[in-house]
């Protein structure tokens, strides 16, 4: 791998087409279809971008409201949880002739085994684990790093009085760690850890979380036709620990077979873990700074993803929070709504090679807008 005219890029050489890949689930679409609230959210053509890029089409998935949350995460969150309580208590997925729903019979068996969720999050997944412990009439804990702020923490406990969050004194990957531990130790075994970062390659939820994210990829397929007749060429991901990339790559590895779509990670310089990790030809993790892109403040690839990224992606960004910033409001402009992490990619794309015009390019805006806080980059986060 090569650096490319600035630091902020990596041009990744040799992408490899993935060959042993599963074929994707046909139980996971009609899983999210069966939940309140399912529509397939927005693909949207934005042509003043297109035109300041230089290129045919700019494509931007819109996740600002998904399954009645402003992110996307509960794809996985909700795939996850319904795996993981089914395999606990040994209840299958599809069950054609029973009257109640995969929900209703999950969350009947969970009550009576009495499990109680456990994530660790710096936001969507924790709130999307709590939704779901709320649909299944469970408990969750939802452990948080410091850095996490009281608006997040109080939209995470919004979600019911079943809710408990806790709030650990350290960064997202010290805490990640911790709720493992306090999930598999000082416990009466009903704790059901919903983790979208595999700290070991044997964790199952990661890859549950993966996959719950092929329905947002699926639709997107769909969706394109309507809109032009060519094929996309980018897709721009936001990277945290690079599931959701890890589940770009499966879908546009195999849809695709030539390996013509190129994926693009986009991390915030303050926690660019993947960038890092291309750099050194290894996994590594980084210490983290501030960024307002909270939902990406990670310093680990996930284990899991780590191994498919290093040979799928092919270029890897590094953004500014204030690009970030230049980004969502220019996105606001044109009236959609991106939080930090969902500008993310609109502003990593501005950082692109030129593309040339025939290129088509999605951008994954993965959160609607929320309240953020700019901090001067230099002055370190402290814990
Ligand atoms: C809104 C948002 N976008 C992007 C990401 C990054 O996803 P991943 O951690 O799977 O790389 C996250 C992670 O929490 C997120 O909350």
């Amino acid at each position: 791998m090569s650096s490319n005219m600035s630091s902020s890029i990596y041009i990744i050489p040799n992408r490899k087409p993935l060959l042993d890949l599963p074929p994707p689930n046909p139980e996971i679409r009609p899983f999210h279809r069966s939940l309140p609230h399912y529509q397939p959210t927005p693909l949207v053509s934005l042509p003043s971008f297109a035109e300041e890029l230089g290129i045919s089409h700019f494509l931007l998935k819109d996740e600002s409201s998904r399954l009645g949350l402003p992110a996307f995460k509960i794809l996985g969150a909700s795939w996850a949880t319904a795996k993981a309580v089914s395999k606990r208590l040994n209840i299958p997925i599809s069950s054609g002739d029973a009257e109640l729903s995969l929900i209703e019979r999950l969350g009947e068996a969970a009550t009576t085994a009495g499990l109680t969720l456990y994530a660790a999050t710096d936001g969507n997944h924790g709130r999307a684990v709590a939704r779901m412990a709320g649909y299944l009439g469970i408990k969750a804990k939802i452990y948080v790093p410091l850095m996490v702020d009281q608006e997040t923490i109080a939209k995470i406990e919004s979600e019911g009085k079943h809710i408990e969050v806790i709030v650990w004194q350290g960064d997202y990957d010290q805490t990640v760690v911790s709720t493992k531990m306090a999930v598999t130790t000082h416990h009466d075994g009903k704790g059901l850890l919903i983790s979208d970062m595999a700290l070991d390659v044997e964790e199952e939820t990661p890859k549950w979380v993966v996959d719950g994210y092929q329905t947002m990829f699926e639709e997107i397929d769909e969706q394109i036709t309507a809109i032009t007749e060519k094929r996309i060429t980018h897709v721009l991901t936001p990277l945290g620990v690079g599931s959701l990339c890890s589940a770009a790559c499966a879908h546009f590895g195999r849809s695709d077979g030539t390996g013509m779509v190129e994926i693009v990670t986009v991390e915030p310089v303050a926690a660019a873990c993947f960038m890092s990790s291309v750099d050194a030809g290894k996994m590594v993790s980084v210490e983290t700074g501030y960024t307002i892109c909270t939902g990406m403040c990670c310093g680990t690839v996930s284990v899991t993803a780590w191994p498919v990224l290093k040979d799928c992606v092919s270029m890897a960004v590094a953004v500014e929070d204030t690009q970030v910033e230049q980004a969502m409001l220019d996105l606001r402009d044109l009236g959609v709504s991106a939080g930090p992490c969902g500008a993310a990619t609109t502003a990593g794309a501005r950082l692109l090679p030129t593309l040339g015009p025939n290129a088509v390019i999605v951008v994954l805006s993965t959160e609607g807008q929320r309240h953020y806080e700019m901090v001067d980059p230099k002055s370190k986060y402290v814990t």
